[in-house]
């Protein structure tokens, strides 16, 4: 059996050389870049978590306004956002968490925030009032409820998550 010896030309074990450096390095370069456009994505949702905001003995049947932040990750922007409640217990004795957020443009809502309609949210903005149930009062500008927080009670603890939009009354 005859061995054939292999030679290696100068030429050649430049271009190898060269090959795999730049390749290391490429990979060095491109693995940062790849991990930081793809991670946001990978990341677990957090929107949807329920956070504990009051404990539920210091609830009363008139609403009360609770405010809490939550970790807001947009992209790679990661910020702390403060949410606000207005929590009260119903008659048949269930919680209920309004969004003061007003449904016509946004501005925010006051429970008897105008004297003359004590009883009901008031919007400073155009004169939106609803009422202690977060319905909207009709003939004026809102034209929805209040959105309702999505809640859970966990060993006396209310936690609070999304708010979710409800139809026009
Ligand atoms: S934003 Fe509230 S009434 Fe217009």
């Amino acid at each position: 059996m005859s061995e054939k010896k292999q030679q290696v030309s100068r030429r050649q074990f430049l271009n190898y050389t060269l090959t795999g450096v730049g390749g290391f390095m490429a990979a060095g370069m491109l693995t940062p870049m790849i991990r930081m456009a793809v991670d946001p994505v990978l990341q677990p949702k957090k929107s949807g978590d329920l956070v504990a905001v009051v404990e539920v003995d210091k609830l009363t049947t008139e609403p009360q306004r609770f405010d809490w932040e939550i970790d807001q990750v947009d992209a790679w922007y990661e910020s702390k956002v403060t949410k606000t409640a207005w929590v009260f217990i119903q008659e048949d004795d269930s919680i209920l968490a309004l969004s003061p957020i007003c449904t016509h443009l946004g501005c925010t809502v006051s429970w008897e925030g105008n004297e003359e309609y004590p009883n009901q949210y008031y919007c400073p903005c155009h004169g939106g009032r609803y009422y202690k149930n977060g319905v909207n009062v009709p003939g004026l500008p809102p034209p929805a409820p209040l959105a309702v927080y999505d809640q859970d009670v966990k060993d006396g603890t209310l936690y609070l998550g999304k708010a979710i939009s409800r139809k026009g009354a």
